[in-house]
């Protein structure tokens, strides 16, 4: 029955047919390079499927592509032409080894989620804050925010992706990851970053007018610098938060309206008349009936025409306490 099989000019179609593809597949950069170990896996998955996928199209475009040739019509030729029935040994073929391609692809693909999401017990954990139109990056064991997302090397980073409003969806291309934010829901993603180096992050979900420019960085880097950078955040946010208690210290102790008064003249008399007495560009100030509470939050905060923030420290304390002496 095979004894007519037209081997050879099968083949030759079968080569240019295999050529064109195979060519589309290595001369076209289909993928980003794989920089994160989820990345080799995915990508190598995404390979042997393709690779599959070329060797039956060849097989099939191939005889397709004799039988038109070979077996035309011709233009005066109006007759069904002879009868063929089943050929069971060849439909058991086709049905069989597609059958095996796909449990094979299925276990292939199951392997690679498997540890692609397995945890890792040394894992660095890191809160990512999706909002129109910027992302947010929060250490939670060292109370520190960023702006760029900076990950050590070759250690697994478990990333709580989560949304402040709209859908987002967080995408490095070279980690071969992608996540969805979707508000009230923490959408748990694991990468591994397995080369230095900086990349971008995209917003791959339209989430409003400045979708195009939600961006920031991911900036991988060794162990050393990861946990140079990390102290140096932390002593930072320690550092500005000790400085702010200190200065509402000194805001909020007794002051002298004595020298709350010299203060006044200096800072605020050009608009608050006769030393508050009188209305001038500012109001009178006299008989307001403020508390100090409500003085202070003022004077550091400014409101309509009144700039805030002329004043701090014990010297607002003393404006304070010389405001109080005339209300
Ligand atoms: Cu956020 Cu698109």
């Amino acid at each position: 029955m095979y004894k007519n099989v037209p081997i050879i000019p099968l083949a030759v179609i079968g080569v240019i047919i295999a050529a064109i593809t195979a060519g589309q597949a290595l001369f076209i950069d289909w993928l980003p390079p794989a920089d994160s170990v989820e990345a080799g896996r995915t990508f190598t998955l995404m390979w042997f499927l393709f690779w599959c996928s070329v060797v039956f199209f060849v097989i099939v475009t191939s005889v397709l592509v004799y039988a038109i040739w070979k077996w035309r019509a011709s233009d005066d030729d109006l007759e069904d032409g002879p009868p063929t029935h089943g050929n069971t040994k060849l439909e058991v073929v086709w049905t069989a080894v597609p059958s095996i391609l796909l449990v094979v692809v299925a276990v292939y693909g199951y392997i690679v989620l498997d540890r692609n999401e397995a945890v890792a017990a040394d894992r660095v954990e890191v809160d990512v804050y999706a909002q129109q139109f910027m992302w947010t990056y929060g250490y939670p064991g060292a109370g520190v925010e960023s702006g760029d997302l900076i990950l050590p090397v070759n250690r697994q980073a478990q990333l709580n992706v989560r949304a402040r409003d709209v859908i987002h969806d967080f995408w490095v291309p070279e980690f071969g990851i992608k996540g969805d934010a979707v508000p009230g829901i923490t959408h748990t993603l694991w990468i591994t970053p397995n080369k230095v180096g900086t990349y971008p992050v995209v917003c791959a979900e339209l989430c409003g007018v400045g979708h195009s420019v939600m961006r920031s960085r991911v900036r991988v880097v060794s162990e050393q610098d990861y946990a140079a950078w990390l102290a140096k955040s932390a002593t930072k946010v320690k550092n500005a938060a000790a400085a702010s208690a200190a200065a509402e210290k000194l805001e909020t102790a007794p002051g002298d309206a004595a020298a709350g008064k010299t203060v006044f003249e200096a800072k605020c008399g050009g608009c608050h008349a006769a030393l508050g007495m009188e209305a001038g560009v500012g109001p009178k100030l006299a008989g307001i009936n403020w508390s100090d509470e409500q003085i202070r939050t003022q004077v550091k905060n400014g409101k309509g025409a009144m700039p805030g923030g002329l004043v701090s420290g014990t010297d607002l304390a003393n404006v304070v306490a010389y405001v109080q002496s005339i209300q």
